[in-house]
């Protein structure tokens, strides 16, 4: 598979039966052309022996942190990964992970890891449904990890139901679709706004805002990516977006991206609102421009429609919205009631407390919330990853559990 071609990827087998699978998915891995380092849990190494992994990829197996008097640098291969790969991830392995218990090699490798970790679960029925398992699936999820979904069917135990390790071809498949150009958007449409809304005040001057439109933009790109279409409704940037799939519309005030989104919007799956749009604008555009006369000088606003409520309002069941919020204070409570007030699915909160979030800079730092409750929340990231983490968790939800 010429996604994983050259990737880097250290596979963490834990104490599962399932391990077995583990065999089958190194060497598919080999053979896709990964270079993969396993590493086990003491636990795992009485499943399968070692040997078997080191001999299929051909690297020494690590199973501790520290070997004789050798210390087994995690810290380096968490850096050397282009992905990590966690598979079985027994019930005790999610524990140690999601609390960072770093009692072994694996979860030493998974705390220093700055990139991708991707978890396939396995264990018996009853402990996948336990509360406390799943507790730790959603911490995982919420910490921007990728929960591989569990098979089910006939379990080691002589149980059926959920649990089973993923099949190893699923897996690869799984690591293909999130390096490679995947495809889990195909036919899908979705509507994006963006960037500034400018409110004329005369054919000179308007009331604007700092919206570079970067993050709709990197949210297109994001989405396209993925193999979707996307109808970017952009307000004035000096951003110039293409790629095949995407359709630009360019509007300058509020009204003109109101009546560009509400007729896009029947068409699409999804919307995503990632415009500032002006709350304002001034009640009556001089058609010439304003000559200078008093010392002061009043404008009197009106208010703007608000795309995303009414968007909200026409929305179907097969539509999902996701809006935005940014706030200075009392971030969490504000984004909520507007995910509520707005009928949207989920709410991207980005807190203009955090150096680092907000207009004009490349990065920026989110909390996503449900509408059905759950909270996943980010690191500070280049606006293109958390592009690819909203997509994720709001239009594909891999982020989330099931
Ligand atoms: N939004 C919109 N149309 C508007 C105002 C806001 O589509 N006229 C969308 C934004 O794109 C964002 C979400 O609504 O996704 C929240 O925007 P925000 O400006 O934070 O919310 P407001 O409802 O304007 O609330 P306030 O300004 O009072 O915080």
């Amino acid at each position: 598979m010429k996604e994983i071609k050259g990737k880097k990827i250290v596979l963490g087998i834990s104490g599962s039966i399932a391990a077995y699978k583990a065999v089958v998915l190194t060497r598919l891995l080999v053979k896709a052309g990964a270079e993969v380092q396993v590493l086990m849990t003491p636990a795992a190494t009485k499943f399968v022996q070692p040997l078997t992994f080191a001999t299929l990829s051909k690297r020494p197996v690590f199973t501790e942190v520290t070997a004789g008097e050798a210390w087994n640098n995690h810290v380096e291969l968490g850096l050397w990964a282009d992905a990590m790969l966690v598979a079985p991830a027994t019930a005790n392995t999610l524990a140690r992970l999601a609390n960072g218990i770093c009692d072994n090699i694996i979860s030493a490798v998974y705390l220093s890891a700055r990139c991708p970790v991707f978890v396939a679960p396995a264990m018996d029925v009853d402990m996948w449904h336990h509360p406390s398992t799943q507790r730790n699936i959603d911490l995982l999820a919420t910490y921007g990890n990728h929960l591989i979904p569990v098979g089910n069917g006939e379990l080691a135990s002589g149980l059926v139901g959920e649990g089973r390790l993923a099949e190893p071809e699923h897996i690869v498949d799984y690591l293909g679709r999130f390096f490679g150009k995947s495809q889990l958007l195909k036919g899908q449409k979705i509507l994006i706004t963006a960037g500034p809304t400018y409110e004329g005040i005369d054919p000179v001057r308007f009331i604007g805002n700092r919206s570079s439109g970067k993050m709709g933009v990197a949210l297109a790109q994001a989405i396209l990516q993925q193999g979707g279409e996307v109808i970017l409704v952009l307000g004035p940037s000096a951003l110039k977006p293409e790629g095949e799939g995407l359709q630009l519309i360019r509007v300058e005030s509020a009204q003109e991206m109101y009546d560009a989104a509400v007729s896009a919007f029947p068409d699409c799956q999804a919307g995503i609102m990632a415009a500032a749009v002006a709350d304002y604008r001034p009640v009556n555009m001089a058609t010439e421009k304003i000559k200078k006369s008093d010392d002061r000088m009043t404008i009197e606003l009106v208010k703007n429609p608000d795309i995303a409520a009414q968007l909200g309002r026409q929305k179907q069941t097969h539509q999902r919205l996701i809006g935005f919020a940014l706030e200075t204070t009392q971030g969490e409570a504000n984004a909520k009631s507007k995910l509520a007030r707005k009928n949207l699915d989920f709410i991207v909160l980005n807190s203009l407390q955090d150096s680092g979030a907000g207009f004009g800079v490349d990065t920026n730092k989110v909390s996503i919330f449900s509408s059905d409750n759950k909270v996943y929340h980010f690191e500070l990231k280049t606006k293109d990853a958390v592009a690819q983490d909203i997509v994720a968790t709001t239009l594909l939800d891999i982020k989330s559990k099931d």
